[in-house]
């Protein structure tokens, strides 16, 4: 099966069960600063998860283009991606266990035609500590399933993984698993959730490969959750009913939501029954294209060119989303991505002529995506602006490569600081000189690296798990006035410079926003003043922000702005600054509502909640695009 059979499948399985297909978000993630990349279908679904009303009603599947970066080092076998697409079912408070799981179980028996006997599941064995139950009805829902496809179905507590590894399978097909594996949230253990964040006990499914055979090195006995690569997780369904409150205990959410997530390319290796996910087509094209410029074989390669693969796809999808390689944040994470390969290609080849050939292999990735690319056209780079990012730099680091392959090679002694001195000078990400030191039997003294790495500070700043470090309930207030100053800015800039003015793209940490739009010229630094004082005077005329869901037509009409050339679906979200109600909307005078936008929010329920807002840059972010940055005081 291909991909895109199988994406389509899926899709029309659950549109059949009463679902609506709604867009897939973009990979950075515009208004949400806790979080560098979109790393799963439900991270734009959080309001909706709290409780928000979601435009599109409450059932809804997408495929969701993932990237995690937490995952570069597991890169490198057959199954580990940073880049994924994630199929994705929801339900916000419709239907619950009693519906998903047999729907699953459906899709994959029935459209995916996998043999029920070579699927496992798994199930939350309950939390002491946070009174949480063992799911025995996910189990009763399992057994019945399991049953009726005359597959043997016993249910066997494992709890932990080193009991899992100790005890083994003991005949079961139930397997019940304590929090470290089933109970998701988005920063993983209970422990771990800021306020306010979701979660709750899921329920994952594992493919069998029996050819693979189980490896002791991963402990003594093989279970589903075991590494050796005998099982492969494919769908997990997240019973979302809890949230973290500020005393550190949890409460239940006002609806019982579902939130599936199956890793399409998996899936697509499962059914074509080949435990190697990079023969499928959507690897398997790039591969064949690196066979070429390398003139070597996958068979002979394997690792290396899993690596190339994955890496340069993830750096297309980034760039394409914006991003530009850097020092920080995301920016850092693509610059490791493509150093990473760099180095993979220049010890397959011993030369640096695969930069030249370079684009014709990001090509063939946009080829393979083009019902993706093709619908986010405004965010978008160019195919030349890719090109040339991506050949800029492996030039640049081109040089220090070999410099530092020299080096590494001359290196009898590795301690801490020559490592990190190897990414200084010559910027070989650390994991890589971890791997070529390991592949020469070296080993870098950790703690002596530690010390050397915390000295670096912005480096430390991009573990995307330090992102959430000032508590994600802080940083998301914040975050919701800058969103919603955004929108002032985006009408004070249409009011001071035209109508031409739209939205290229936006960004907000916790610290500022950013703020991208078509304009040809600099702005005079009385433009800057005169729309930064709208802003403030917007800020202070105490305006009430509201929101309306409607059909996409309507509004249009009411000259909504915010399409930015992504495709919504039938019903959207409009947030009115300066005007509320219909009578109002239909007379409108000029400047009244002061900012109409199709937008998924959320926002400040008043203007006078954002203080004072401050341009504090204004630059070019290329041809016709201009760039201002803005804070909130
Ligand atoms: N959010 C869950 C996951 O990422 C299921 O969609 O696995």
């Amino acid at each position: 099966m291909t991909s895109r059979e199988l994406r389509q499948k899926y899709l029309d399985f659950f549109i059949k069960k009463g679902h609506k297909v709604i867009p897939s978000a973009p990979l950075v993630p515009e208004n949400d600063p806790t979080t560098l990349f979109t790393s799963s279908g439900m991270q734009p679904m959080v309001p909706y998860l709290l409780g928000q009303k979601h435009p599109e009603g409450t059932r809804l599947v997408n495929s969701q283009p993932c990237f995690r970066a937490q995952d570069i080092e597991d890169v490198g076998n057959n199954r580990h991606t940073t880049l994924f697409e994630m199929l994705g079912n929801w339900s916000l408070g419709d239907y619950f266990k009693k519906e998903q799981l047999p729907w699953i179980f459906e899709f994959l028996i029935k459209e995916v035609s996998i043999d029920p006997n070579k699927l496992y599941v798994s199930v939350f064995a309950g939390d002491e500590k946070y009174h949480l139950p063992k799911d025995t009805e996910s189990v009763q829902i399992w057994k019945e399933l399991f049953s009726q496809q005359n597959v043997g179905a016993k249910e066997v507590a494992l709890d932990s993984l080193e009991y899992a590894a100790e005890v083994g399978m003991q005949g079961g097909r139930i397997f019940y698993y304590d929090q470290k594996k089933n109970w998701w949230s988005r920063t993983g253990s209970i422990e771990a959730m800021p306020t306010g964040e979701p979660g709750g006990p899921n329920s994952e499914m594992f493919y069998e490969f029996e050819e693979i055979k189980h490896d002791p090195k991963y402990g003594k006995y093989c279970h589903p959750n075991c590494d050796c690569g005998h099982f492969l997780e494919i769908g997990n369904s997240v019973f979302m009913e809890y949230k973290k409150i500020a005393d550190g205990s949890l409460k239940k959410l006002p609806n019982k939501n579902v939130d599936f997530g199956g890793g399409l390319e998996r899936l697509v290796a499962v059914s074509n029954k080949d435990a190697d996910v990079f023969k499928i087509d959507l690897f398997w094209s790039i591969i064949e294209e690196i066979e070429k410029v390398t003139n070597k074989k996958y068979t002979d390669n394997r690792s290396s060119m899993q690596i190339i693969t994955d890496h340069l796809k993830g750096a297309t999808f980034l760039i394409i989303n914006g991003v530009f390689p850097s020092n920080k944040l995301q920016g850092y994470i693509l610059r490791r991505l493509l150093r990473r390969s760099a180095i993979k290609f220049y010890q397959l080849t011993g030369d640096l002529k695969f930069v030249e050939e370079i684009t014709t292999i990001c090509d063939r990735i946009l080829e393979m995506y083009d019902w993706l690319f093709s619908i986010n056209k405004n965010s978008l780079q160019t195919k030349e602006q890719l090109h040339q990012t991506i050949v800029e730099e492996m030039k640049k680091f081109g040089s220090s490569l070999v410099k530092g392959f020299k080096e590494i090679e001359k290196l009898s002694e590795v301690n801490g600081k020559n490592a990190f001195d190897l990414y200084q000078t010559y910027g070989f990400p650390i994991e890589v000189t971890e791997e070529l030191l390991a592949e020469k039997g070296q080993k870098i003294d950790q703690e002596e690296f530690q010390v050397e790495f915390e000295k670096h500070k912005e480096l430390s700043r991009t573990a995307s798990t330090g992102m959430f470090k000032g508590g994600l309930v802080d940083q998301s207030e914040v975050a919701i006035k800058y969103h919603t100053a955004t929108h002032l800015l985006h009408a004070a800039l249409r009011q001071i410079l035209g109508e031409h003015v739209t939205q290229k793209g936006s960004n907000i940490t916790s610290e500022r926003l950013r703020f991208d739009f078509s304009h040809p010229e600099k702005l005079t630094e009385e433009q800057s003043k005169q729309v930064e004082n709208l802003v403030n005077q917007k800020i202070q005329e105490n305006l009430t922000v509201t929101s309306e869901v409607m059909d996409k037509k309507e509004a249009l009409k009411l000259g909504a702005l915010g399409l930015f050339g992504a495709k919504y679906g039938d019903k959207v979200t409009v947030y009115t600054i300066g005007g509320n109600s219909h009578p109002e909307r239909a007379e409108r005078v000029e400047g009244f509502p002061f900012s109409i936008e199709i937008c998924g929010g959320p926002h400040v329920k008043n203007t006078s909640q954002l203080g004072h807002l401050n341009i504090t840059k204004e630059e070019s972010a290329g041809s016709g695009v201009r760039r201002i940055y803005a804070t909130l005081i």
